[in-house]
């Protein structure tokens, strides 16, 4: 099983940069499923309904989640009923949505499992023994399991690879918006990348506009921070090959951006 990942989604110009390059990159990677991190695709933060479906019209076949997930209240009116999006499943009991979800990809199932990590963050439930409880729920079905692992330390998410190496296919990272030059196979097969990195305005910070940030940094007073509408974009994501016991084979990360321009070929 090939599978597709693309990272944190920013805004108009992240959801743009993706109708743009997601058909050239399932015709260069030919990828059986398509997974993308929409926490922040509504300008900077949370998602719409009308988000969701864009995604799915444009070939997304499952969206993940994170920190921002309650940010645009739209959220209420359609989580319950999103069935192919997933929110951490470390917030606490009861909250709306779902924290797993199973996807036919040919004859078989991929689980995808969204979870969000504690280190400077808010104190969610823990996100290793949820993980350990999802995992072996999950693993009665199939052997397929894939982790959006929401985060900000490199530790945390590293140690979550460690942790679930050999139970599940891949453990990758989100949130932090750079994507991390570590992607690699661990020992006993699962494919790990600390963070994907994100897609959306190249030249902002973190995809915010650069002005009142450095102002944050330049005075310590309060600015309010607006995503970047136009300009230079990138993408990131990565593409993980699965073999049919579930272990991961292979893991390349990619980058689009005007110093790595797409390329037809592989
Ligand atoms: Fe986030």
């Amino acid at each position: 099983m090939r599978l597709l990942f693309v990272g944190d989604v920013v805004g108009s110009l992240g959801r743009e940069t993706v109708t743009t390059y997601l058909p050239r990159l399932k015709k260069k990677y030919r990828p059986q499923v398509t997974i993308l991190n929409g926490e922040n695709a509504a300008a900077g933060r949370g998602i719409t309904g009308k988000i969701y479906k864009k995604f799915l019209a444009d070939g997304v076949d499952v969206v993940t989640l994170g920190n921002h997930t309650w940010d645009n209240k739209d959220i209420f009116d359609f989580i319950d009923d999103a069935k192919k999006m997933v929110r951490p499943a470390n917030f606490p009991t009861g909250t709306p949505g779902q924290g797993i979800v199973y996807v036919k990809v040919n004859q078989l199932e991929l689980a995808v499992i969204n979870m969000q990590a504690r280190s400077f963050m808010v104190d969610l439930d823990d996100p290793f023994r949820k993980a350990q409880e999802l995992v072996a729920e999950a693993r009665k079905r199939t052997p397929f399991i894939f982790m959006d692992f929401h985060g900000e330390t490199t530790s945390e998410k590293q140690a979550m690879g460690w942790f679930l190496d050999g139970q599940v296919s891949a453990v990758v990272g989100t949130h932090t918006h750079v994507q991390t030059n570590d992607a690699r196979i661990l020992p006993k097969g699962t494919a790990y990348l600390t963070d994907v990195g994100m897609t959306g305005p190249y030249d902002g910070v973190l995809g915010m506009k650069r002005e009142p940030v450095l102002e944050k940094f330049l005075t310590a007073l309060p600015q309010r921070f607006e995503v970047v509408e136009k300009g230079r974009s990138l993408l990131s994501a990565c593409v993980i090959d699965i073999a049919d016991n579930g272990q991961a084979q292979k893991i390349i990360p990619i980058q689009i951006n005007e110093e790595n321009p797409f390329r037809e070929e592989t």
